[in-house]
């Protein structure tokens, strides 16, 4: 469970896919419209820089760019430690619509942005870009590239579409939630997974909770894969 010390990724044969977020009590990743909201306590920013520092990457989606304007980068300063090797920054960005201005643009990290067939748009010569998909990015096929990038431990952080396509598509080997004892509510506040509706059991993703630790006014919430991960239905 997450502890003071760096934090153990599971093991995998590829790339190890570790889910973090953090969430009103009711289950919102964000304010009204989706304008970010900081919803981590001191403790849990702490955790969320140990878990950066232990990764090879980190991913979020285009729409977390587009909204929150992400570093991505690690705050070695937080977790009292000397700076050390940068995670690369993954942008999951189908349809090329990163903003120039972005600062995972910034070629201070290494930063690799996956698109899809359909983007029309040239990145920075320092920016690597995989395409993988026709529309949208495969994430399932983008996971297999990573280890050929020097990427085995990849931290997905969000959003809401993506955190729905990597549960939804069992693309993942831990899931950890600081749930934080606030309440946003509302109809446009993001939920932490977007997507289609889920019509029934059947469309359920069922998990393991592994344990449950305080964190500061929160807590965090440790969750596995309730069978085999990764692959275990199409991303
Ligand atoms: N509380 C937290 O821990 C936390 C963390 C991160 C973000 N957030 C919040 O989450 C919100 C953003 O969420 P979001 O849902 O709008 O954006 P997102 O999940 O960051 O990005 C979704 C976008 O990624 C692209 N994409 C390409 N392939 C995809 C695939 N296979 N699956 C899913 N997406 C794919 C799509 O855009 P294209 O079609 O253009 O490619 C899609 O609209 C913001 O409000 C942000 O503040 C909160």
């Amino acid at each position: 469970m997450p502890g003071p010390g760096p934090p153990r990724w599971p093991e995998a044969r590829g790339v190890s896919v570790w889910v973090n977020c953090a969430c009103s009590l009711d289950g919102r990743l964000a304010f009204a419209e989706g304008v970010r909201a900081r919803l981590s306590s001191p403790e849990d920013l702490a955790r969320v820089q140990r878990l950066r520092a232990g990764s090879d990457g980190i991913l979020v989606g285009v729409g977390t760019v587009v909204q929150d304007d992400p570093s991505l980068r690690v705050h070695w300063d937080r977790i009292g430690a000397r700076p050390g090797r940068d995670p690369a920054r993954i942008v999951v960005d189908g349809s090329g619509r990163t903003p120039t201005g972005a600062r995972v643009l910034d070629g201070s990290i290494p930063t690799i942005v996956a698109t899809s067939e359909r983007a029309r748009r040239a990145f920075p010569p320092a920016v690597r870009t995989v395409v993988v998909g026709s529309a949208r990015v495969d994430l399932a096929r983008l996971f297999e590239r990573l280890p050929e990038l020097g990427i085995r431990r990849v931290l997905v952080e969000g959003g809401a579409g993506i955190l729905a396509s990597v549960l939804r598509g069992g693309l993942f080997h831990r899931l950890t939630v600081y749930y934080a004892p606030v309440v946003i509510g509302g109809s446009t506040a993001p939920p932490m997974v977007a997507g289609g509706e889920a019509a029934g059991p059947a469309d359920l993703v069922t998990l393991r909770l592994a344990g449950t630790t305080p964190m500061g006014d929160g807590y965090v919430a440790e969750y596995r894969p309730d069978g085999p991960a990764l692959g275990r239905r199409p991303g």
